[in-house]
């Protein structure tokens, strides 16, 4: 039986690989998009949506606009990173799919209360304002979420887009907070270990060495990867979306401790922090596994693997 799940997202380079990961393997089935406002505004990231969706041949995929702003602030977005449309390195033509009428909110909920409880899996790789909206307007779906796996938050490696913050958080602490402190089984995803999930020069080249899926991700992350590189001076770019996909699919790849997790909504200068007790001195209650490391070859030969199946299969 295919594991459910609903991938709320931001595209994003490293959106589009998770995305294609998960729509590559048999294993998972994605019961549809759901857009947030976040790498860059809401009209990129829902026409991103769509376009990773034909260019993974799944024309047929739902595909729901979310949120355009944070619950209580504006709206701060990353083009310095991810560029002016979010996927800049490849120009993929205009999607002829169109979104699915509705909001992706209601998406969320009534997926919740159809599906039977404990089935589908939310798989936040954005800034959370989706699923905390979905949340406060309807707290009967919490207990009935299998797992969330999300890419947010940071301990040992702080933050990439404050000293103290990861974006994904920063963008919107108050949905964080609430997404955090909702009591529904939580795997996190931090730069701890997506900082580790670097490409590699030979692996880019064999994905570019592949057909046109192979082809974007290569062209992606030479984009993607200018970013870390000048600020950080490390080779490659972080591949942190698709280590939530990719926990799904070989959890055996990761390691991480169940601890207390909270959110900084209040600091002046901690604003998105996740505040993550891994040595287990707060005695505030364990809410979230924090993955810490990753079996970084293991990681990128699945990556390979499900990316060239699907580019056989695409032809
Ligand atoms: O901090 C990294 C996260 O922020 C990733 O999800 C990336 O796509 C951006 O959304
Ligand atoms: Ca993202």
């Amino acid at each position: 039986m295919a594991r459910k799940i609903i991938i709320d997202t931001d595209p994003g380079q490293d959106d589009a690989v998770a995305i294609l990961l998960a729509l590559a393997s048999p294993e998972i089935e994605v019961l549809g998009l759901t857009a947030v406002a976040g790498n860059v505004p809401l009209h990129h990231t829902q026409r991103n949506a769509l376009v990773l969706c034909e260019l993974a041949g799944r024309p047929d995929l739902p595909v729901y606009a979310g949120a355009e702003a944070p619950l209580s602030r504006p709206l701060v977005t990353a083009e310095h990173v991810h560029g002016k449309t979010g996927l800049d390195g490849v120009t993929l033509p205009d999607p002829t799919m169109a979104l699915t009428p509705g909001h992706a909110v209601d998406f969320l909920i009534e997926t919740l209360r159809r599906e039977p409880a404990g089935t589908v899996t939310l798989v936040p790789i954005g800034p959370l304002t989706n699923i905390a909206m979905a949340f406060q307007r309807a707290p009967d779906i919490i207990p009935r979420v299998q797992e969330i796996v999300l890419m947010g938050g940071a301990y040992f490696e702080v933050g990439n887009i404050t000293p103290t913050a990861e974006f994904n958080i920063y963008v919107d602490p108050e949905a964080a907070s609430l997404v955090f402190a909702a009591g529904a089984p939580l795997t996190v995803m931090p730069l701890d270990v997506t900082h580790k999930a670097l490409t590699s020069r030979p692996w880019v080249e064999q994905m570019r060495a592949m057909g046109r899926i192979g082809q974007a991700i290569a062209s992606w992350t030479d984009f993607f990867e200018r970013y870390d590189r000048e600020k950080y001076g490390s080779e490659g770019a972080p591949l942190h979306d698709p280590c939530t996909i990719a926990w799904l699919l070989a959890p055996q790849l990761f390691s991480g401790r169940f601890i207390n997790v909270e959110i900084e909504t209040r600091g002046e200068f901690t604003l998105g922090m996740t505040v993550a007790d891994w040595w287990r001195v707060s005695g505030r209650t364990p809410n979230a596994t924090f993955i810490r490391d990753v079996d970084v070859k293991g990681l990128f030969e699945l990556l390979t693997r499900r990316i060239g199946e699907l580019d056989r299969r695409l032809g």
